[in-house]
């Protein structure tokens, strides 16, 4: 049996199909072989046409809630659209596949074994549920980062450790492995995530990189070569300038890739491949959890080329990827700091102007810590390479200036010590994120905020948190709207 697909939803389906027809079995059944064989993350609703009174559903990896109604059973991937009809729910759990017909619900495991329905009582209402008991989508999305990093990687990382596949990336894997320039576009946190790719890819594995704003892109009359391969960063889906400048690099014939979070919106539907980011719906407006899994798929994609045109050795390949599954891990214990960031929020949320400084990896931290404080507090915040200071920048530092310094440990740690040395001695404030343990930053910076030890190449994903965190304190000591910020759209679908 052959098929087209270019979605590994399709695939899926086909295979049920398959079994179904070949197996002569039930729908149920089918679904349940055809899923004992699929590596991945899925949450899935299933009708067979033969047999319309039955839904199955089953879900590994991503949400999948059944209301219990009077009459009725709901799906959804949360509770958020379920909790006005009934509070009566059961989310299911990985492996679970459910059977429900009209007037019973039956729950087993993909392996067949029967299971109890779990029955909870929703105790909050709507405007609680969505925030799952924070006070803000924002925060919830940044505690959420240690199981949405595991939900990107989960199903890609094999399970023992040993290599890594983007499935979406498949058939597009040996084009990007000769690619001889690749051009990522995007915009705000999506680009930053994008500048952040660019290190990745040169350094892992020596491909050149051009990052591009899309808005740019879109209209400076780019040269886009045939062997070029673009990739799209999107949290939406839906940026009008990232879909524009999309249109002009497919007219160019270029290989188009996409990044998105939202499943079947424009961007995967327009590029020729991409990956899943697997984050969960981001309500809050500013970018949390999305950048951090955007920058999660572009580490596993440069490790997994860099590797296959022999740049990383098995053993640093291997190496990568045990730091890439200790993220999680680490996230949460800096989560834990939580109340320290808070600490810091109300020294400086009266603060007119902050400066976010940043070398190699940790620059576009320094970028998307800056945007992150200024979108939802207002205070104006600028990002910079630290080594920039003295080209301008260091004409504004005063003891009205907060500087925020991402200076864990990696090859250029002397040169920004040294960079924290000339903010001091312009009687600047310095609020330094160091690796844990450091005994130097903590003599000179007036604030440190610790992050576990790892590569330099995940520390980004680590060093963004307690910005998230400072940010969104800051906002909420000065009274503003985190989750909708004034001027501001979850998705910028106009120009
Ligand atoms: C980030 O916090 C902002 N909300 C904004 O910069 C956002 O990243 C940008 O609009 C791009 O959105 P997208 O990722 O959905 O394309």
């Amino acid at each position: 049996m052959s098929f087209k697909s270019e979605t590994d939803t399709e695939v899926l389906a086909n295979l049920m199909e398959y079994i179904y027809l070949k197996g002569k079995v039930k729908a149920e059944m089918a679904v349940r072989l055809a899923l004992s064989r699929v590596v991945g993350a899925y949450g899935l609703v299933i009708i067979c046409t033969d047999e319309p009174d039955k839904i199955i559903a089953a879900r590994k990896g991503s949400p999948l809630v059944i209301g219990v109604g009077n009459e009725e059973y709901f799906l959804a991937s949360d509770a958020t659209p379920i909790v006005e009809y009934t509070k009566s729910v059961i989310y299911l759990n990985d492996d679970d596949v459910a059977i429900i017909t009209k007037n019973e619900l039956t729950l087993k495991t993909v392996r067949n074994d029967p299971q109890t329905p779990v029955v909870q009582q929703l105790d909050i209402d709507i405007g609680e549920i969505d925030k799952g008991g924070f006070a803000h989508y924002m925060l919830k999305e940044i505690f959420e980062q240690p199981r949405s990093i595991l939900d990107t990687f989960r199903g890609r990382v094999a399970p023992d450790f040993s290599s890594i596949r983007l499935g979406g990336l498949f058939n597009v894997l040996p084009k990007l492995i000769d690619a001889r320039r690749i051009i990522i576009i995007g915009c705000g946190t999506s680009w930053h995530a994008g500048l952040l790719g660019e290190y990745l890819f040169e350094d892992l594995a020596r491909i050149p990189v051009e990052v591009e704003y899309a808005s740019e892109f879109r209209y400076r009359h780019p040269i886009i070569n045939k062997d070029d391969v673009i990739i799209a960063i999107s949290q939406s889906g839906e940026t009008a300038d990232t879909l524009a400048a999309i249109q002009l690099a497919k007219e160019a014939g270029a290989l188009v890739l996409g990044i998105c979070n939202v499943v079947g919106s424009s961007i995967p539907r327009e590029t020729d491949a991409g990956v899943y980011t697997h984050a969960g719906p981001e309500i809050g407006v500013a970018s949390t959890k999305a950048f951090t899994a955007q920058v999660t798929v572009l580490a596993m994609m440069a490790i997994l080329i860099g590797r296959k045109k022999n740049i990383l050795t098995e053993e640093t390949y291997l190496k990568y990827i045990k730091y890439l599954t200790e993220v999680p891990k680490k996230i949460e214990d800096i989560l834990k700091m939580d109340d320290d960031f808070k600490k810091i929020a109300t020294l400086y949320k009266e603060a007119n102007n902050f400066l976010y400084l940043g070398r190699g990896y940790f620059f576009p931290v320094a970028l998307e810590g800056a945007l992150k404080l200024k979108e939802i507090s207002y205070i104006h915040a600028e990002g910079y390479p630290a080594a920039e200071m003295k080209h301008g920048p260091i004409a504004l530092i005063d003891h009205n200036m907060p500087v925020v310094v991402i200076a864990a440990k990696d090859t250029s740690y002397e040169k920004i010590v040294s960079n924290i040395q000339e903010v001091k001695a312009r009687d600047g404030i310095v609020i330094a994120v160091v690796t844990e343990g450091d005994k130097v930053i903590k003599e000179l910076a007036d604030h440190v905020l610790e992050i576990p030890d790892t590569d330099t190449v995940f520390t980004p994903l680590l060093a963004v948190i307690p910005l998230q965190l400072l940010s969104y304190h800051i906002a909420v000591m000065r009274g503003c709207h985190v989750d909708q910020p004034r001027n501001l759209a979850k998705s910028v679908t106009v120009e």
